[in-house]
């Protein structure tokens, strides 16, 4: 098999990043990013990567869903003892990544993260169709299982055990935050000249600003 690529090329012109025209916090450039994103592209703007490095020595990278973003950091949700829920509580350090394509945008944070309280897991379960609740109370996340089938079975046994119920959140499943350290802008521009601009964390907290060669 030899499939040659070489001749996809793509020229990037939808936009430029420029120091005259960017926030001191970063949270604030990606706000303004993903809104100018949602507001033309039809996907998934909140669509992102986690790689987090797991307990085999190998880095992993999976699409999660962005749920919320504060001036603290990034959440989503998953299962605590997932592949990536193990490898997290080994090594907190991860890595996000968005690439919008519609906009020739990329953004990469690297972070720390944190479970977040259980109140707020609870609260955002809650808020979840009881299809998606009924799925993380059957899915032991990233466990091998003998065909769909039982799958299938095991929902069907806790349809009927919870009819008429309120589904309680599985004690492992729930919320990350993560909190950034490094986040960096990444404008598609022509001839290869892309903009990229670096935010890095101090430990007084402010975030220093710096252009990196494409
Ligand atoms: C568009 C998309 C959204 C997803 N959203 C989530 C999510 O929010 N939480 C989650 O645990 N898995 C989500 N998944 C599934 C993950 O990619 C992954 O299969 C799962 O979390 C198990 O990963 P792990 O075995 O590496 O822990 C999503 C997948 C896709 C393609």
């Amino acid at each position: 098999m030899n499939d040659d690529l070489s001749n996809y090329r793509k020229s990037y012109e939808k936009g430029a990043l420029l120091e005259s025209n960017i926030p001191d916090n970063p949270m604030e450039l990606f706000k303004k990013w993903f809104h100018e994103v949602d507001s033309f592209f039809t996907g998934e703007t909140n669509a992102m990567t986690v790689s987090t490095l797991g307990l085999d020595g190998y880095p992993k990278s999976r699409v999660v869903l962005l749920k919320k973003y504060t001036y603290e950091g990034f959440i989503f949700f998953t299962n605590y003892g997932s592949e990536k829920g193990k490898a997290i509580e080994a090594n907190p350090n991860v890595c996000l990544s968005f690439f919008w394509q519609a906009a020739e945008r990329q953004v990469i944070v690297k972070g720390k993260a944190e479970k977040i309280a259980e109140n707020l897991s609870d609260g955002y379960f809650e808020s979840r169709p009881r299809g998606s609740q009924l799925g993380a109370l059957v899915s032991n996340q990233s466990q091998p299982i003998a065909n769909r089938e039982t799958l299938e079975e095991s929902l069907k046994l806790l349809e009927e055990e919870f009819i008429n119920k309120e589904i309680p959140r599985p004690k492992n499943w729930g919320g990350y935050i993560v909190k950034p350290v490094e986040i960096e802008f990444w404008q598609g521009r022509p001839n290869r000249l892309h903009d990229r601009i670096r935010y890095t964390l101090q430990e007084d907290y402010n975030w220093i600003i710096n252009r990196l060669s494409p």
